[in-house]
């Protein structure tokens, strides 16, 4: 483990210190919604999700449509883990020892998640590998801003597949590439009444992007830090099992917190696995948050206030109370542009035009969701940043 991250913070570093000079920067866009032109990849299909199924057989008609997509991916992901480890021990490893701690992850998920194998005739070690894949490489912008009329507006952006091969030709991440296909919009319903709507990869069981409508809507974000991700990670797979994944704990809240207050009193007080950001709106002015966790408690909770002039609160991957890593500072250009549009013009279609800026929108963005909690509404756009292009 330790050499692998060593591995990557190498590559990173080339890779920086060569190829990706020009920021890439641009003005904050205007007029790109309805999603159009060469930012605009195409639509995200809706599915239905019934929870009254057992577990086993939920994602199987889902999965059945995507099979192919993602036995597209997961072969791109070993043939990355073999151009870091040759000889295919890696990939072994996850063949013989993940299938067996699949049973040590909680109900529904272990079930949920044997069912995507069987359904997708992946080796089951391969999916759980996929899973926690999502635990460790995305880096993404959440926004939420109050209207003046007190509506809260959710947006993000999802980036993901940072370090995980950049395809020189292409001038792409091959695994963000090949993510768009696996984007799909899931209606979770119970006695066929939706219970939460997300943003999903097909074959992924935690949720990263939702909204529980007229409820709360819900993202979480990568948190990096060195004493966080991997040991927790490491724990796990050794044996100590108290701490959740992240987006595990996510999935739970959406499917059954039924209050804002009580979302957030779970995704702050919960133990995880890993840090991370968890940003939260409810469905009254005022609530909209962004929680700042480390593995065993809340670091910081920082809230809309409109009294103090903050209508909106925004979070990449860094933690608001300091400056963003020189190289990836999509905070500045996102909260400009939030300064630009003004309280008074915020709308879905002006959270989508600063989604939509360089480099808020960057080479990892597979999709654009937009939640709007009063109306019960989730929209989701897939998306390509041609070039010239930051790479992250
Ligand atoms: C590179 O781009 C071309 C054309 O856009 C595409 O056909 C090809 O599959 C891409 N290669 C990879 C490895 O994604
Ligand atoms: C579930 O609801 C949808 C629309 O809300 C309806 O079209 C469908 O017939 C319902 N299915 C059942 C089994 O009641
Ligand atoms: C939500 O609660 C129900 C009922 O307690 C439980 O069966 C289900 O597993 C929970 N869902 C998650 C994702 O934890
Ligand atoms: C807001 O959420 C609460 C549950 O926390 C619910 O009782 C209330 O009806 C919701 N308000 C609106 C306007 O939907
Ligand atoms: C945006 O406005 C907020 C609140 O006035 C301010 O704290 C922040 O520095 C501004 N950021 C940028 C990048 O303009």
């Amino acid at each position: 483990m330790g050499r692998f991250v060593c591995l990557l913070v190498m590559g990173f570093v080339s890779v920086a210190s060569t190829q990706f000079i020009p920021p890439y920067t641009e003005d904050c866009r205007a007029d790109m919604y309805p999603p159009k032109g060469p930012t605009f990849k195409g639509d995200v299909t809706w599915y239905t999700i019934d929870l009254d199924l057992p577990p086993y057989r939920r994602w199987t008609a889902l999965i059945t449509d995507k099979k192919a997509d993602l036995v597209n991916m997961i072969q791109a992901i070993k043939d990355l883990a073999n151009a870091f480890v040759p000889s295919g021990k890696l990939i072994e490893m996850v063949d013989v020892t993940l299938p067996m701690m699949v049973d040590t992850l909680p109900y529904p998920f272990s079930d949920e998640i044997k069912g995507i194998a069987k359904a997708s005739d992946v080796p089951l070690g391969e999916v759980v590998l996929f899973n926690i894949f999502y635990e460790v490489f995305t880096v993404c912008t959440s926004v939420i801003a109050e209207d003046p009329n007190g509506n809260l507006i959710h947006g993000r952006n999802m980036d993901f597949g940072l370090f995980l091969g950049w395809d020189i030709k292409n001038r792409s991440w091959i695994i963000s590439e090949k993510l768009k296909p696996l984007v799909v919009n899931v209606d979770f319903r119970r006695n066929n009444k939706t219970v939460f709507k997300a943003t999903n990869f097909a074959g992924y069981v935690g949720m990263l992007t939702g909204i529980k409508p007229h409820t709360f809507t819900l993202t979480m974000n990568e948190r990096f830090s060195l004493d966080g991700g991997y040991i927790g990670i490491l724990e796990w797979i050794l044996g100590t099992r108290d701490g959740m994944w992240m987006s595990f704990l996510t999935r739970s809240v959406l499917e059954n917190a039924t209050s804002y207050e009580e979302a957030k009193n779970h995704l702050a007080q919960k133990k995880l696995l890993a840090p991370a950001y968890f940003i939260l709106g409810g469905n009254q002015t005022g609530q909209g948050c962004i929680i700042t966790r480390s593995r065993l408690v809340s670091l910081d909770i920082l809230e809309i206030d409109l009294k103090l002039g903050r209508w909106y609160v925004l979070e990449t991957n860094y933690d608001h109370w300091k400056e963003p890593f020189f190289l990836d500072n999509r905070r500045t250009p996102a909260m400009k542009c939030m300064n630009q549009t003004t309280q008074k013009n915020i709308t879905p279609k002006t959270i989508y035009d600063m989604l939509s800026t360089k480099p808020v929108l960057n080479k990892l963005t597979t999709y654009t969701t937009l939640m709007e909690v009063s109306k019960g509404r989730l929209e989701s756009y897939i998306r390509d940043c041609p070039n010239p292009c930051m790479p992250w």
